[in-house]
Order: structure tokens, then C-alpha cells, then sequence
């Protein structure tokens, strides 16, 4: 039976590695980003039942477009996951509202559009599954005033879906991924990436497949009556015990 999952942010990272798995899953996928570069490489690598379309998930009329491409395609959509994400970090005295401004249309305003437009496929179907990429910054990061909000922001998004959806046999979740080596990450200095690795119980950083297999585990048949949770992907770090 054919299944069909949409993940943004897919070019590159840990979206690329959930577009991977499903597809090695038997989905057909449907990566979405602004990275051109990435995503046709990604598109030509997977070969047959993968797609790459350049969408903005902060833009409605484009998002709008890319379901209406989507289902007119596929006539379906069995998964839906929100992993398009972007960092500007500053402490608050030094962040420019633009910064703000910039980090929550992308990673709230844009997963709540794809997330209102998934409702609306899912609740029809009466079912489907959601997956939210928030992140263990949402309990707090110096220098995360605009990310850790948004990703607040997608927590609480998450467990309202999941209220809302669940009588229409649609699970909704997030994922929290910590320290994961991708190319976000890799921007940083070696310097402040081994301070990042310190400050883990485990000592190290997580895979971007640590997510993809957790996001899999979520949208898996067998998996039932698990919804509006957000699941840590992090090495124990959101445990907080500061070592
Ligand atoms: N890497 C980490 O350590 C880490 C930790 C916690 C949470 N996360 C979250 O995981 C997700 C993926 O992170 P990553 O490290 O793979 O990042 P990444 O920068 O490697 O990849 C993110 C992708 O999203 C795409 N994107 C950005 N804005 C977009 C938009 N408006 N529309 C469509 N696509 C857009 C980018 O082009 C990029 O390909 C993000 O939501 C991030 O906040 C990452």
C-alpha cells in the first residue's frame, strides 16, 4: 500500500536523514527547502518516489501550492513532518528585532502553516501523523531568546493539535533533538563545539539518523496512542544535571 510522507527542510541535516529513512521505508517523499543545490542531489541520489520542491513554509500562497501539488499527485498524505528550522542567536540586549522576527516566522509561523494545511488533509482522512522538530533549547538557552520561544512555541502547537486532531485518529508529536552534528552545527567554532560536547552526559553530539529513527518510531503502524509528546533526542542533556 502506498504511503506517502512531506518533510521541509530535507536538503540538508536532520530533515535529509528523515527523507532517507522513510524513503528506505518504502514512502514516496516529498522534500521540501529553499536549497536547490541539496535537494535535487538528494532527489537524483534516492532515485524513484522522491520529489524536491522549493517552497517557503513562511509563505501561504506557496505552501498552498505545494499541497495542492501534493494531493493532486499522490491523492494522499500519511505523514507530515515540520523540520525547516533556522538559528540567529544573540543575547537579548544585542538581538535586532529582525533576528527575532526572522527565527519565528520560520521555525513557529511556518510549521503552524504546514501544520493548519496537514490538519485540514489529515482531518478528511481521519488519519495521519504529525511530527514536529522543536529542540532541547526550548526549556532555555543563553543567546536563544527568539529560537528557544519558537520552539516553545512549536511544543505548545504540538500538544493543541494533538486535542484537536485526535478524535480523527491523527497522532501529533514533537521531537527535541540536542547537540546533533548537521550542517547548522558545523558552522559553529571548534572552540564552542567541544564546550557543547562537554556540557553532554553522554560526550558527544547525536547523529542526524538518532532523529530520523525516533521521528520513524513516532509514524510507525505499531506505534498507537502516543500523542502531544515531545520526545528528547538529546543525550540526556534536557535532564539538566549540569555535569
Ligand atoms: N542540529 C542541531 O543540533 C539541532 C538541535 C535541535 C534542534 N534542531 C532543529 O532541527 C531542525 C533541522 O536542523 P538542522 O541542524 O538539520 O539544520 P540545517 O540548517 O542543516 O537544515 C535546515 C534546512 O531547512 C531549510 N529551510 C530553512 N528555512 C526554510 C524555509 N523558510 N522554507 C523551507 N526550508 C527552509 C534550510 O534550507 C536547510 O536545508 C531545525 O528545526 C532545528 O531547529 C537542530
Amino acid at each position: 500500500m502506498k504511503k506517502v510522507a512531506l518533510i521541509t527542510g530535507a536538503a540538508k541535516g536532520i530533515g535529509r536523514a528523515i527523507a532517507e529513512k522513510f524513503h528506505l521505508l518504502g514512502y514516496v517523499v516529498y522534500i521540501v527547502d529553499l536549497d536547490d543545490e541539496n535537494g535535487q542531489e538528494l532527489v537524483k541520489k534516492l532515485g524513484n518516489n522522491a520529489f524536491y520542491l522549493n517552497i517557503d513554509i513562511t509563505k501561504v500562497e506557496e505552501v498552498e501550492l505545494l499541497f495542492n501539488k501534493l494531493l493532486e499527485s499522490e491523492n494522499q498524505l500519511d505523514v507530515l513532518v515540520n523540520n525547516a528550522g533556522i538559528i540567529k542567536d544573540n543575547v537579548i540586549w544585542n538581538m535586532p528585532l529582525e533576528d527575532f522576527s526572522t527565527v519565528i516566522d520560520v521555525n513557529l509561523k511556518g510549521t503552524w502553516l504546514m501544520c493548519k494545511k496537514g490538519a485540514e488533509v489529515f482531518k478528511k482522512q481521519k488519519n495521519g501523523r504529525i511530527v514536529n522538530i522543536a529542540s532541547r533549547a526550548w526549556l532555555g538557552n543563553p543567546g536563544q531568546s527568539n529560537y528557544s520561544a519558537s520552539k516553545a512555541g512549536v511544543v505548545g502547537l504540538t500538544r493543541v493539535l494533538a486535542l484537536e486532531l485526535g478524535r480523527y485518529g491523527v497522532l501529533v508529536n514533537a521531537v527535541a533533538p540536542g547537540l546533533i552534528d548537521t550542517p547548522l552545527t558545523q558552522k559553529l567554532s571548534d572552540e564552542v563545539r567541544e564546550k557543547l560536547i562537554h556540557a553532554q552526559p553522554t560526550k558527544s553530539m547525536g547523529k542526524p539518523e538518532d532523529v530520523a529513527n525516533t521521528v520513524a518510531f513516532l509514524c510507525d503502524e505499531q506505534t498507537q496512542f502516543i500523542t502531544g509528546q515531545t520526545i528528547y533526542v538529546d543525550g540526556g542533556k534536557s535532564i539538566g544535571a549540569g555535569i
